[in-house]
């Protein structure tokens, strides 16, 4: 048996609790790790609410995205891992408990000098980052990209990607202190978007790529600041999915909109996306020149303060829950 962090019915913070589970069974392409650090993501928030349901083979109560820890077991049909390995992981749920089972192309080996805490705040955020802004937003050197909501865990790894492959970031923040925050990862122009309206500071016609969460009066303003063949790309849609368009506006820009989801996708695509990072993101943390600023650290007899913590917004970067 292994302790998970449970929901124990749809609701509030306050429904989190550890239980006792099963260890998962593995399949013959799949890996056990013991997990050591779970990071926690503001989709966890939308599944413990009800909002966001976890893939049909995958436990519905237990949340969790990305985990490190130490490969405990491997099906016959896993490659390249072995038991007693250090890893990082991006699990489609059930994060948040002991030992978490995954796909053995969604596991990436963890540097020594990283620790399991570090390690566990990385997979979801820079599968999301890599998929959206680089290959779905094509984000090219000299080119400059919007990042709304700069401060939080998408938003801190968006920074520093697009400053290590030579982008111009503008990103947004409700105030000073987050201000300061994305400054500090490299962030070149920052805009309080309670004190400003960033389509009037950035007026028309000066973004490359945008990166957007939040949706709804935010659609028709990233439009509008937009360059010529600019591309807009959405991960989700914090403050409304239902929004209305000017197709000329697509028309004169030659725009392109996009977007995408990462936990409902195919093995066969985490696995390529693994391949790609592995070469092209992991030689930067190998360097230490990728950070993930851990905020707050929690047991997982904290789980509701952590949700709690995030859903009050009074957080920079990441948060994490420690086994
Ligand atoms: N599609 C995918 O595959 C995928 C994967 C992972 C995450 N996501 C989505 O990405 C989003 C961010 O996740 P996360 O884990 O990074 O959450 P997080 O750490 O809680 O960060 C959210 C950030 O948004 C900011 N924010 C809220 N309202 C804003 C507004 N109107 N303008 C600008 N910023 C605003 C918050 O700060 P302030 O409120 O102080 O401004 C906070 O910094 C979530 O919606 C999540 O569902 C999508």
């Amino acid at each position: 048996m292994m302790k998970a962090v449970v929901i124990s019915e749809y609701g509030g913070p306050e429904v989190l609790q550890v239980e006792e589970r099963d260890i998962p069974e593995l399949n013959e392409n799949e890996v056990l790790i013991k997990v050591k650090a779970a990071g926690i993501n503001r989709p966890d928030i939308f599944q413990r609410q009800g909002k966001y349901p976890a893939p049909n083979d995958v436990p519905q109560d237990i949340p969790g995205l990305e985990v490190s820890g130490i490969v405990e077991e491997i099906g016959v049909k896993v490659t390249g891992l072995a038991i007693g390995q250090r890893v990082m992981a991006l699990v489609p749920g059930a994060g948040y408990a002991e030992y978490a089972k995954v796909h053995f192309g969604a596991v990436i080996p963890l540097p020594d000098h990283v620790s399991f805490e570090i390690g566990a705040t990385l997979p979801e955020t820079i599968y999301t980052v890599w998929h959206n802004l680089f290959q779905r937003g094509n984000l090219q050197k000299g080119e400059t990209v919007l990042i709304h909501g700069g401060a939080g865990g998408i938003g801190s790894t968006a920074i520093q990607l697009s400053k290590l492959f030579d982008a111009k970031v503008v990103t947004t923040v409700s105030c000073k202190e987050k201000f300061d925050f994305v400054k500090s990862l490299g962030a070149d122009v920052v805009i309080n978007y309670k004190e400003e309206d960033f389509e009037e500071v950035l007026a028309s016609n000066k973004i490359d790529v945008v990166l957007d969460y939040i949706g709804g009066v935010y659609f028709s303003k990233n439009i509008h600041v937009l360059k010529e063949d600019g591309r807009l790309i959405y991960i989700n849609a914090m403050q409304g999915a239902k929004v209305e368009l000017n197709l000329f506006k697509v028309m004169q820009k030659r725009l392109t909109i996009s977007g995408s989801t990462l936990r409902n996708r195919s093995v066969e695509f985490k696995q390529s996306l693994t391949e790609d990072i592995v070469k092209k993101v992991l030689p930067l943390l190998n360097e230490g020149k990728l950070k993930s600023p851990i905020f707050r650290k929690f047991s997982i007899y904290e789980a509701s303060q952590a949700h709690s913590l995030m859903e009050s917004g009074d957080f920079l970067g990441k948060l994490v829950l420690v086994f």
